[in-house]
């Protein structure tokens, strides 16, 4: 009986064998070749050099053999790998390449095509400083109230005490709104914000601190400084003890907040106004010299040409016949009342010398006012 070979001992395993191992080889090799972008080789990868490839797992199996058969076994599976990696390195820097290629001529951008972004709009400067002063009540607990353009005769004139021989209910400054066949419909254009009081004070129960906002209108021709419609913000209060005192301190504390700084204050003219009484105009000191230009040749102001002081509105103590015509107690409460024009306003605090910029909706003219919100 002969010694058993011990010198070469192979032991049969399926998945070392030489065909086994080209077929496996081919297969990777085929498809690393078919991959037609990087996605398809990441798949190709895990399936013929991942941990559970057919070739990986050939390796796995070496170890199994006698020590004679494993360096033979050996280097047939690691040639084999081999030439995987090599294959695999090559066609992902080939993909690689055209990735590239492709990204330059999609992702170019012709910077030679013609600008077609539209600009960004601007709010109208109307609008924010209308706002910023009805945020100036607001945080003092007033509340913003509203009325129709399209107002009854009865709210814009009689209620505010304006009979009927009153100079602002001639036809010369009033749009009376047509009835049907030519009938006397009753309403006009509200000419001011004033019937927004009247309604504040019927629809509410005094104490009543309102702030109205809104556009009025009057037959003026548009030129310069006149246009047949603008905006008014009223102001109304209504309370147990109320004075001209407390219409003074309100008045001091919006030009402060509005115009901000030392010195800002106003002064009350006596005027007449039907439905306020006492009535004044109220002035404010030029924010711009802030009264230093009066007298003084020197210095000379063109915001308030040398005056030291601009107009702002009308303002007064609510005639005890308004609150009457609206239910309320003139014994138990008495009321404010303030209203001037916004447009005004914002001219001399921006410089702004001609009406008609204002309304010709320019992107022009607003856009440097920013996009405040
Ligand atoms: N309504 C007045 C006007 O348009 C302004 C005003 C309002 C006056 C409130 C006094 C009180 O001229």
């Amino acid at each position: 009986m002969s010694a058993p070979n011990k010198s070469y001992d192979p032991i049969e395993v399926e998945a070392l064998k030489p065909e086994e191992i080209d077929r496996a080889r081919e297969a990777a090799l085929a498809a690393i070749a078919a991959a037609g972008d990087l996605d398809a080789l990441r798949e190709a990868k895990a399936a013929h050099a991942g941990a559970t490839a057919p070739l990986a797992l050939a390796n796995r199996e070496i170890g199994a053999l006698p020590p004679q058969a494993r360096a033979e076994a050996g280097k047939r599976v690691g040639a084999a790998r081999g030439a995987v990696t090599r294959a695999l390195a090559a066609r992902e820097e080939e993909l690689e390449a055209e990735r590239d290629e492709r990204m330059l001529v999609e992702e170019a951008v012709d910077v030679t095509l013609p600008y077609d972004r539209r600009p960004a709009g601007a709010r109208h400067p109307l609008t924010t400083l209308s706002e910023r002063i009805e945020d100036i009540f607001v945080a003092m607990g007033y509340e913003v109230a509203e009325g129709p353009e399209v107002e009854a005769e009865w709210f814009n004139f009689d209620a505010l005490n304006m009979d009927l021989d009153h100079p602002a209910r001639a036809e010369s400054d009033t749009f009376f709104v047509a009835g049907s066949e030519g009938r006397d419909s009753g309403t006009v254009l509200r000419t001011h914000t004033s019937p927004v009081q009247i309604r504040s004070m019927l629809d509410r129960e005094p104490p009543i601190y309102v702030i109205c906002p809104g556009r009025v209108y009057r037959t003026d021709e548009l030129d310069a400084t006149h246009t047949p419609v603008f905006n008014q913000v009223e102001l109304l209060a209504v309370d147990e003890g109320l004075t001209m005192a407390d219409l003074k301190g309100t008045l001091d504390h919006m030009v402060q907040s509005l115009f901000g700084g030392e010195g800002m204050r106003t002064r009350l003219r006596p005027d007449y106004f039907p439905f306020t009484e006492p009535s004044a105009e109220m002035d404010m000191v030029c924010y711009v010299c802030r009264g230093a230009s009066v007298g003084n040749p020197d210095r000379p102001c063109r915001t308030c040409s040398s005056e030291g002081w601009i107009e702002l509105g009308g303002c007064g103590v609510v005639n005890p016949r308004v609150l009457t015509a609206c239910g309320i107690d003139p014994e138990r409460y008495s009321g404010f009342a303030f209203g001037f024009g916004i447009e005004r306003m914002l001219m001399f605090r921006h410089n702004v010398r001609d009406m008609r910029d204002l309304i010709e909706a320019d992107v022009r003219f607003t856009r440097p006012f920013g996009m405040e919100i």
